[in-house]
């Protein structure tokens, strides 16, 4: 465990929040803070300290790996109460990070895309089945609700072979209770007041996370005992795969631990992010008319088309909405660094070796080299030619460096395959004119967005 101490550094503000606390949106509360203060402030609560960091120079300093690494802040560590050594929240010396890292790569290169696309596929035909009843019904959907079946459902499928059947219960399934409880735990436990008793809700989270433990063990049961050597997903990977460097197999805790990993990991942010991207698409005709341009171009006026996997590759503009709803409202909001030696963070920040530094990436991605109105969603930036111009350290939902997401493909060919699929579709109608709240469970989320839909005749 690493102790999390900050002496005051010179000339960084201190916002001691004791008084308020950090509430139940603590990301849009350091928001806020960082615009009142500067992209370089310390956050006191109850005498521990946080330096939050937007500014982009100093975000490509701590991008560094020489001098910096992935820090397993108080955060982190409360995940590692349910995920242990997986990957996200495994520490950068713990052997089994580079074992798994090194047995699981191969299955998110780009290219492996090609297996998950027929699963993806299977699985927006389930969402789209489900829209199509709602818009038949009248009924407006619950966007984030429906976006969490799909991704659950196509992660369990894609990478496990196990079907969570999401469309077919009326709540969210068990798991995702669970997981969303785990996680809320995990991000109000930072909140706690000193004295307190909190027995009550620790009791409750050992129940939730062994539900996950329990569910995780049902889905790798039901695995066992087949030919995995059949089987390329993530799971036959886990059970069969040898390290390249010295043939070792993952163990069976680690393997339960990468598995609830990736149940939470491959579906909570992708469903955030579809669910964002909907929003502004809503809200922005221009940028709709845009990707309906490009849906068309490809699909024509094909009632159910069948995208295919080379096809995605094809959706560009999709694909930089996405990176603009992204960019305002990263769903995985944070990631933390944590220097190697002694050091000076743009020359005037002494850090001491493991002393961490949390970059807010909502903030990063607001900064001036997004230019005079960073508010305002505008899918141009993402052109070859403006990401060209601009500093790689700009834009971060992913993380950073060899800690970086691993699901990042993965995650940009299900939505994108999705949300073109959509817009093909339907109109997208706001009918309850929503304006936007996010929720924080960790991830963000748009809270309680609705549309209603009409499906699209040739003609609009
Ligand atoms: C790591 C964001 C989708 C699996 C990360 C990190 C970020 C991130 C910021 C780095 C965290 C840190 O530095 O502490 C996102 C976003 C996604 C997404 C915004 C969707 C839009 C996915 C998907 C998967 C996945 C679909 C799996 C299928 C992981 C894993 C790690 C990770 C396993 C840990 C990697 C390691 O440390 O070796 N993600 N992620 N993510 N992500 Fe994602």
């Amino acid at each position: 465990v690493h102790p999390q101490t900050t002496d005051t550094l010179p000339g960084v503000p201190v916002v001691d929040i004791t008084s308020v606390g950090p509430g139940g949106t603590p990301i849009q509360q350091a928001m806020a803070l960082m615009r009142e203060h500067g992209p370089v402030f310390v956050r006191r609560l109850y005498g521990r300290d946080t330096l939050f960091v937007g500014d982009l120079d100093l975000v490509a300093e701590l991008a560094d790996e020489q001098r910096f690494a992935k820090h397993v802040g108080p955060g982190l560590e409360n995940v590692r109460e349910f995920a242990a050594d997986g990957l996200f929240t495994a520490y950068n010396d713990e052997p089994n990070w580079a074992k798994a890292h090194d047995i699981l790569m191969p299955a998110f290169a780009l290219g492996s895309m090609r297996t998950y696309h027929p699963v993806m596929l299977k699985v927006a035909r389930r969402l789209i089945d489900s829209w199509d009843r709602d818009a038949r019904a009248g009924r407006p959907v619950n966007v984030p609700d429906d976006m969490t079946r799909m991704t659950l459902d196509t992660i369990g499928l894609a990478g496990f072979g196990y079907d969570f059947g999401s469309f077919e219960r009326p709540e969210p399934h068990p798991f995702v209770e669970s997981m969303v409880r785990c996680l809320e735990w995990s991000m109000t436990r930072l909140a706690r007041v000193p004295g307190r008793d909190y027995s009550a809700a620790d009791a409750a989270f050992r129940t939730d996370s062994a539900h996950l433990a329990q569910v995780v063990d049902d889905v790798i049961a039901a695995r066992t005992g087949t030919d995995q050597s059949a089987a390329d997903d993530l799971l036959g990977l886990m059970l069969s795969a040898e390290h390249p460097a010295d043939g070792a197999t993952l163990d069976t805790a680690n393997i339960r631990n990468q598995v609830i990993t990736f149940l939470i990991a491959g579906h909570e942010t992708t469903s955030g992010a579809m669910s964002f991207a909907l929003y502004h698409l809503a809200k922005h005709p221009t940028a709709l008319q845009l990707v309906r341009r490009e849906v068309d171009e490809l699909w024509g006026e094909r009632a159910d088309p069948e995208p295919t996997y080379d096809e995605v590759g094809k959706l560009t503009y999709t694909r930089q909405v996405l990176n603009e709803a992204l960019r305002l409202w990263p769903t995985a909001a944070v990631f933390s660094r944590q220097a190697r030696e002694d050091t000076l963070l743009g020359g005037r920040v002494p850090l001491r070796a493991g002393q961490a530094a949390l970059v807010l990436t909502p903030m990063l991605h607001r900064q001036p080299v997004w230019g005079d109105n960073p508010e305002l969603f505008d899918p141009s930036r993402f052109t070859p030619q403006a990401e060209q111009a601009r500093s790689v350290h700009a834009f971060k939902p992913f993380g950073t460096g060899e800690r970086a997401c691993i699901g990042r493909q993965f995650a940009l060919h299900e939505a994108t395959m999705l949300l073109a699929m959509l817009v093909h579709r339907y109109r997208l109608n706001d009918h309850a004119d929503y304006r936007l709240t996010v929720k924080e469970t960790i991830t963000l989320k748009p809270e309680g967005f609705t549309l209603t839909l009409t499906p699209r005749t040739t003609a609009d």
